[in-house]
């Protein structure tokens, strides 16, 4: 598996060292640089030699998901075709991209940051493309923001008949942390769930491990890089459970 990783250049170093080559996962990580916040969609334009007509997912990086069986689920999303975006019910749509439905469940239209939102369907920051997103990306124009929207390279393909729309349960959660209050929200929700459950979220080593990227003795090997934390306890502790 590979991913890249496209940031501004002065927290390009803070990535790298955070997280590495992918090796120690068991994956290949390449970053590139998005010189000044010209939108989501410019990041096709950015990494378009490293997509080399492959398809692409595309996840922001203050967006998270937690939730019972959303690894299974995006396995079985189809990516022979169009795109597919989510839909996620919230109480402030007004922040994010828009669904809106028809009343049969078809999606009519999508719409960044509108000020009447026509539903409370907001679309989180998780895409998948096929491997015509760079060209659509290409004819993109700059938004009233100055940006490149990645709704806009939704819209183009909800024109030709390609988007699917999923809709997220309620029983996921999603959180963006794009304000001081929604960070300090979703610190205390993992907090919560990591101390109640006594497992992690989203713990790169624990994933790569139960995907059988890393080896039992890689996992032992990395959690003695932590010495007597509670994390290398951690990592140590997976393989005896
Ligand atoms: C971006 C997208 C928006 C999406 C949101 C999800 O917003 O433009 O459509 O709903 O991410 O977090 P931005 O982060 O640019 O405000």
């Amino acid at each position: 598996m590979w991913s890249w990783s496209a940031s501004p250049p002065e927290d390009l170093p803070a990535f790298k060292r955070l997280l590495g080559d992918g090796s120690q996962y068991g994956v290949s990580f390449d970053f590139a640089v998005q010189n000044a916040p010209n939108g989501l969609a410019e990041a096709f334009l950015i990494v378009e030699k490293f997509i080399n007509g492959k398809k692409v997912a595309l996840i922001l990086g203050d967006n998270i998901f937690h939730g019972v069986g959303l690894d299974k689920h995006l396995q079985s999303i189809d990516l022979n075709n169009g795109a597919t975006i989510f839909a996620y019910r919230v109480a402030d749509p007004e922040r994010y991209g828009v669904v809106e439905f028809s009343l049969e469940g078809k999606v009519i239209s999508i719409e960044e940051k509108p000020t009447k939102p026509k539903s409370q369907f907001a679309v989180p920051g998780l895409y998948f493309y096929d491997e015509n997103v760079v060209e659509i990306a290409k004819t993109i124009k700059p938004s009233a923001r100055g940006e490149l929207e990645i709704t806009a390279v939704n819209e183009n393909y909800l024109h030709k008949g390609m988007l699917t729309t999923k809709i997220l349960e309620r029983g996921t959660t999603w959180l963006d942390t794009g304000s001081i209050q929604s960070l300090h929200a979703a610190s205390a929700y993992v907090q919560i769930i990591e101390e109640r459950q006594g497992s992690k979220i989203s713990c790169l080593e624990e994933i790569a491990w139960r995907n059988g990227w890393i080896s039992d003795s890689d996992n032992l090997d990395i959690s003695k890089d932590y010495r007597s934390s509670p994390f290398a306890e951690y990592l140590a502790g997976l393989l005896v459970q």
